[in-house]
């Protein structure tokens, strides 16, 4: 087995990584992870099927699973980068790394089937966590957090029978363990997972020196060009990130007693193409009703506007001013810049408002007031 360790200093060696003291620690304690992960095997995988499995199940007593790690730590410090090369290494093979939004939306859809399928008052969550822990039983988690009331009473009851079932939980997170969905109505509801999760993994807060993202804006970007496949999964993220992974839905908005239809909406975002917002016939009630709805609007291939469709302008200068008005979060993926994206030779002088706005709306604070809403 290659250890964690040793393919950090070949990083190190190579110039891929910067030797990081505080990084090195953690890397040791994943080390020892894998050690204890090789030789461990979980009650819900050791036993096999069949006569012979239930003979094997006789002498064959479920080990005490070794404890996982919660890595904690300010952004750009490693913590995901370190999990990455942790599962990399392990020497498991049913293991799972994904990040916490796409867990919680997967595992709410598949949480609705279960519930359909056991019919009134049945309780899917045994039958889901079983599910889980036969696909895999190590669950590394980057960016692990509990984002309101209803994740919470999932989670505590869905980990609960997780570690019952043997299963290692590895995560990356922004929040302490004692920390996770504090000072909130339902908060002491949620305490008992708390102490579970400190029982069952053991918290290590990742203090590096650096912060090794900064320096790289397009991290942070809310205007994205053009509009390339890589662009629209970085969108695709920030959808996830920004609904906290909560299902995707059509959505119906009254307006004036007309139905305005959402195609994709999720939590507090909305996602649309740009020709489905601002090619067709909407106005300003409309994207009044969807700016008091959503705290972020994505908005997938603008395209460079042409002179002679004055229309699809004008309804994109009304939309930006509903946005701006209503202190929303927009997202877009472009063909240019928005100083560019109608030119200056054909542009009308309204514009110039727009581009301001849209300047300001670019900054890191904007859409925080709503967020907090
Ligand atoms: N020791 C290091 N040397 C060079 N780059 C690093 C080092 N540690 C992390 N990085 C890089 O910095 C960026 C941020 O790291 P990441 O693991 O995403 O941080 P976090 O998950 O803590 O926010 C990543 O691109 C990562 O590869
Ligand atoms: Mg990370």
């Amino acid at each position: 087995m290659n250890l964690p360790s040793n393919v950090y200093q070949a990083r190190v060696k190579a110039g891929t990584l910067k030797q990081d003291d505080a990084q090195q620690k953690i890397v040791l304690l994943f080390d020892q992870l894998c050690k204890s992960l090789a030789t461990y095997q979980p009650a819900v995988h050791s036993v096999e099927s069949g006569l012979l499995g239930s003979l094997k199940s006789l002498w064959h007593k479920p080990q005490q699973p070794p404890k996982g790690i919660y890595l904690v730590g300010s952004v750009g410090r490693g913590k995901s980068m370190l999990m990455d090369l942790f599962f990399e290494q392990v020497p498991v093979q049913h293991k799972i790394r994904t990040h916490f939004h796409i867990f919680m939306q997967e595992t709410y859809k598949r949480f609705h089937i279960l519930k359909q399928q056991s019919g009134k008052g049945g309780d899917p969550i045994p039958d889901l966590a079983k599910e889980l822990a036969q696909k895999a039983w190590l669950l590394c988690f980057d960016e692990f957090q509990v984002n309101d009331i209803a994740d919470a009473v999932l989670l505590g009851r869905l980990f609960e029978q997780l570690f019952a079932l043997g299963v290692v939980v590895v995560a990356t997170s922004n929040v302490k363990i004692s920390a996770l969905f504090q000072n909130r109505p339902g908060a002491d509801a949620f305490k008992p997972f708390i102490k579970i999760l400190s029982q069952q993994m053991i918290e290590i807060e990742l203090n590096a020196a650096q912060d090794y993202r900064l320096g790289r804006p397009e991290d942070e970007k809310r205007w994205l060009v053009p509009c390339t496949a890589e662009n629209k999964e970085r969108l695709d993220h920030i959808f996830l990130s920004e609904s906290h992974g909560r299902p995707v839905k059509e959505e119906i908005l009254t307006v004036m007693g007309r139905a305005f239809h959402v195609p994709c909406a999720s939590g507090i975002v909305a996602r649309f193409l740009f020709r489905d917002l601002c090619d067709v016939n909407l106005g300003v009630g409309d994207y009044l009703a969807l700016a008091q709805r959503f705290k972020v609007i994505i908005l997938d291939e603008i395209p460079r506007f042409n002179p002679d469709n004055m229309n699809v302008i004008e309804r994109f200068t009304m939309l930006i001013d509903v946005l701006y008005e209503q202190n929303v979060k927009l997202y877009v993926s472009a063909e240019a810049e928005f100083e560019e994206i109608y030119r200056k030779e054909d542009r009308r002088a309204f514009f110039e408002r727009t581009i301001s706005r849209l300047n300001e709306m670019q900054g890191q604070n904007w859409g925080s007031a709503a967020r907090a809403s």
